[in-house]
């Protein structure tokens, strides 16, 4: 994971670096570091937690002026603790050459032995060491620093994007990529290395994408890009896109608050522009199938990963409840591991909120390999998902997520699955009465979305009697087995406490041993097919005096004579209850993890983005 920046130019580095780095926070936050040329120095400022710590660290020893060259860094810990000392940048022994780095390398450990045999020795336990020393060492074998991480790439296996820069090459960087995005941001006179273009997308209009493969030295005035067999490439800038997203809590206390509320409009954002009448077809002038592939798909396969997979699990009741496909949902990092038993005539769904998703991302390539068509749905229209996934790609439309948790994304992702269902069902010619209420009653989900969200301070008041407690379980069956699953990450990201989601009709056969007075049970248990089982469910996971809440609709009386504590949401069809039935869950993690202190925008261990397998 983590994120890496880079400047060189005629402007002071350090703000220039640290606006970069605070767009990557996303990648992680760990620590961060930066790595700039002083004069005749290269001094590396680094600090353990997150980029304000640096900051406080600059501001007590650095005035900024006069530093025109730099590269920054902000981690998500993959090998090592989240010490200082782990943090990037990373020098090597002869504190000449000084590394930041994205990804993770394989083969560290052989190389490190390969290094500490000819005498160097190691200062962290990094793998992103082993390539600053490599470099190294190469370069006192050849005396030329573009061959020296020529010569060192060859022997690293894993993936990476590199900045590297150089004591003796001042107002020099080098960037590097194998499989982890890095970005070049093209300036009049000034040059910029980024881990995305949103990253610098406000600093310069153009950018040019390092590919797999490729080298790059920046300089002020010079781009000069290389393959890894050192011949020289040429790549066109082009146009970075724009983003109008602004970093503002609206008067919220968190990220995560307001982007709960957001919830409503994001789904009328995009039944407007895709449903706009239930009247009429669904209109997804953004996929191209031909009515005789989508007729001859013999499986259809979602691979995501978290929330998105939780989408996926949802996405894949709709899908088969109303075009009778077959749909299998994976784990992208599952999938991995896996025989890929996918034809030409197989349809793969990669979701991912991010775009990035480096489990997801694989995945999908693995599935293209075997001639499958590929889906997309990502919010993100610049993401490597979006770019496999040209010809068929939906964009979630959620808007900027800042929080690390995700919540209107996942609402988004389900209403675009949902949607497609019914495109699918459509152009399959079964425009029959069916489909034609469940456009109706989708068109009325953002007012009870908007309803539910209002509820939000009761449900404070409800939850908040169980903050104390270590452990929860949720339940639910059918479309609401996702949102059980869901509920449990939330609860776990936000608050640390341990929650695991199960099938309601799982906990007989072995969970239901961890129920006692101190464990809550979460029964999502509305109206429809699956309600007799929950609640016959939840009745056996109270008689082991287990605390009981409950999901349930207005009104329902059978529910409240039983259950200890409900959660009241608006009355609605089973099929569509999962955007309901996940906002008590969104705002229970929410409530109890800001009772108990916890840092709801940034857990910890986490990160936005995960660009690692
Ligand atoms: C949980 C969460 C994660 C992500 C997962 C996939 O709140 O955000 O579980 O859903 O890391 O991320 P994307 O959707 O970017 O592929």
């Amino acid at each position: 994971m983590c994120g890496i920046v880079g400047y060189v130019g005629n402007k002071d580095v350090i703000p220039i670096l640290l606006e970069g780095l605070h767009s990557l926070e996303y990648r992680g936050y760990d620590s961060s570091g930066i790595a700039i040329h002083e004069g005749k120095n290269l001094s590396v400022i680094k600090s353990a937690g997150k980029i304000s710590k640096l900051e406080e660290l600059l501001l007590k020893s650095r005035n900024g002026n006069g530093k025109y060259c730099g590269i920054g860094h902000t981690r998500w810990a993959t090998h090592g603790e989240p010490t200082d000392n782990n943090a990037h940048p990373h020098f090597d022994s002869d504190e000449k050459i000084a590394v930041v780095h994205n990804g993770i390398i394989r083969n560290y450990l052989e190389v490190k032995d390969s290094l500490i045999k000819k005498g160097i020795k190691f200062a962290s336990d990094t793998d992103t060491e082993v390539i600053v020393q490599l470099v190294s060492s190469c370069f006192k074998e050849t005396g030329s620093i573009l061959s020296a991480i020529r010569q060192a790439v060859v022997m690293l296996e894993g993936s990476y994007a590199l900045g590297i820069i150089f004591k003796d090459e001042p107002g020099k960087i080098y960037g590097v990529r194998k499989e982890s995005p890095l970005v070049i941001g093209v300036g009049e006179t000034e040059n910029y290395l980024a881990s995305d273009s949103p990253a610098l997308s406000q600093f310069v209009d153009r950018i040019i994408r390092l590919g797999d493969g490729e080298i790059v030295e920046l300089s002020k005035e010079k781009i000069e890009l290389y393959n890894f067999d050192g011949k020289k490439i040429n790549k066109q800038a082009q146009p970075v896109e724009k983003s109008k997203d602004i970093m503002d809590k609206k008067g919220y206390k968190h990220y995560l608050a307001k982007e709960i509320s957001e919830q409503a409009e994001v789904v009328l954002h995009l039944l407007n522009d895709y449903l706009p009448s239930p009247k009429k077809s669904v209109k997804l002038d953004c996929l191209n199938f031909s009515k005789d592939f989508l007729d001859n798909i013999d499986r259809i396969l979602i691979l995501a990963c978290g929330t998105a997979y939780h989408a996926g699990l949802v996405g894949k009741h709709v899908i088969e409840n109303i075009t009778a496909k077959p749909v299998e949902v994976q784990l992208a990092s599952e999938f991995l591991n896996t025989k890929a038993l996918l034809t030409k005539k197989s349809l793969v769904i990669g979701i991912s909120q991010s775009g990035e998703t480096a489990d997801t991302i694989a995945a999908v390539k693995k599935a293209l390999d075997t001639g499958a068509t590929l889906l997309g749905i990502t919010n993100r229209p610049d993401s490597a998902l979006a770019d496999l996934a040209k010809d068929h790609l939906i964009i979630s439309h959620a808007g900027l997520e800042v929080s690390v948790c995700a919540t209107k994304t996942f609402i988004a992702q389900m209403t675009v699955l949902y949607l497609f269902a019914l495109y699918v069902a459509e152009s399959l010619g079964k425009e029959d009465k069916k489909i034609f209420l469940l456009k109706q009653e989708l068109r009325m989900v953002p007012q009870l979305i908007d309803q539910t969200i209002t509820r939000g301070e009761r449900y404070q008041e409800q939850v908040l009697k169980y903050a104390d407690k270590p452990d929860f379980v949720f339940i639910g069956r059918g479309i609401n087995y996702p949102i059980a699953l869901e509920a449990a990450l939330k609860l776990k990201e936000l608050s640390y406490i341990h929650a695991s989601g199960y099938a309601a009709g799982e906990m007989k056969h072995g969970p239901i041993a961890v129920l006692d007075p101190d464990v809550p049970v979460v029964s999502i248990v509305v109206p429809g097919d699956a309600y007799d089982r929950v609640f016959q469910n939840s009745i056996e996971a109270k008689a082991r005096q287990a605390p009981m809440i409950a999901v349930a609709v207005d009104g329902d009386k059978k529910v409240e004579s039983v259950f200890n504590t409900v959660l009241h949401i608006p009355p609605i069809i089973e099929i569509l209850s999962p955007f309901l039935t996940v906002i008590p869950m969104q705002f229970l993690a929410y409530y109890i993890a800001e009772h108990l202190g916890c840092d709801i925008d940034q857990p910890r261990n986490l990160a936005k983005s995960v660009t690692v397998e």
